[in-house]
């Protein structure tokens, strides 16, 4: 079973110290929502969201919710052989239980992830709770392998992580979920390679289901 996990995500609820910006109540009015229910989002709180630290890597759920369809339409995800966490910032995981079917649109999207991280119950499919990356490594995934990608890591071909991650007893793999900037040290802490597939850096999305493709060249050759 490979886990993914979309580290350092963008998603979170409005942080409370921006929640009474100009820009986020005028969000909350229009949304019929309080200001602690929505999601940050940089399409519309840019303004206060100039006030948050890392604001740079933060407010744009919809990155992950690209990525999340990129991962949960593949053949190897929907025969039951990833298991797909997203971290976010604020150190809260949403768990996808296996073979679920992420809503296309953003706006069901939304109120699904706005809902699990409210920590109401969800429909089954997504569940979220606190928890720091590390605990998550620890205590849940369990992995033998833990190698993050990175424009930052040592040049390598995506065929090459592919090769090692299936070659793995419990491999997992992190992808920034996030837009612009670099792991923490505290992630770079929890990964046993960093690894670059490309010297630009891309979209979370395309080296998710680029990797999957390629684990899943190499478990049908080895068939
Ligand atoms: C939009 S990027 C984040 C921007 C960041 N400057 C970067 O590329 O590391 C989202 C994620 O995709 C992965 N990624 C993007 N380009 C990559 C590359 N060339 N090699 C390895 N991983 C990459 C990383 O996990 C990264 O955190």
């Amino acid at each position: 079973m490979l886990s993914v996990v979309l580290a350092e995500s963008a998603l979170e609820l409005v942080p409370r110290e921006i929640q009474k910006s100009p820009a986020v109540v005028s969000d909350s009015r229009r949304r019929g929502a309080a200001p602690s229910e929505i999601l940050l989002d940089r399409s519309y709180h840019h303004s206060a969201m100039l006030r948050l630290k890392d604001a740079e890597k933060r407010g744009r759920p919809d990155l992950v919710h690209v990525t999340l369809l990129s991962v949960t339409g593949t053949p190897l995800y929907l025969d039951g052989n990833v298991a797909l966490y997203v971290h976010t910032c604020s150190d809260q995981v949403v768990e996808i239980s296996p073979r679920t079917r992420i809503p296309k649109s953003y706006v069901r999207f939304r109120g699904l992830m706005e809902k699990a991280l409210r920590g109401e119950p969800g429909e089954g499919l997504v569940r979220a709770y606190s928890s720091s990356l590390r605990q998550l490594l620890r205590n849940v995934v369990v992995p033998s392998l833990v190698v993050g990608l990175s424009v930052q890591g040592r040049p390598t071909t995506l065929e090459a992580v592919a090769g090692e991650v299936a070659a793995a007893r419990q491999p997992c793999v992190l992808i920034g979920g996030f837009p612009r900037g670099h792991f923490t040290g505290a992630t770079l802490g929890l990964t046993d390679e960093l690894e670059r597939i490309d010297p630009r850096p891309l979209e979370a999305h395309v080296v998710a289901s680029r990797l999957i493709y390629e684990v899943e060249k190499l478990q049908r050759a080895n068939r």
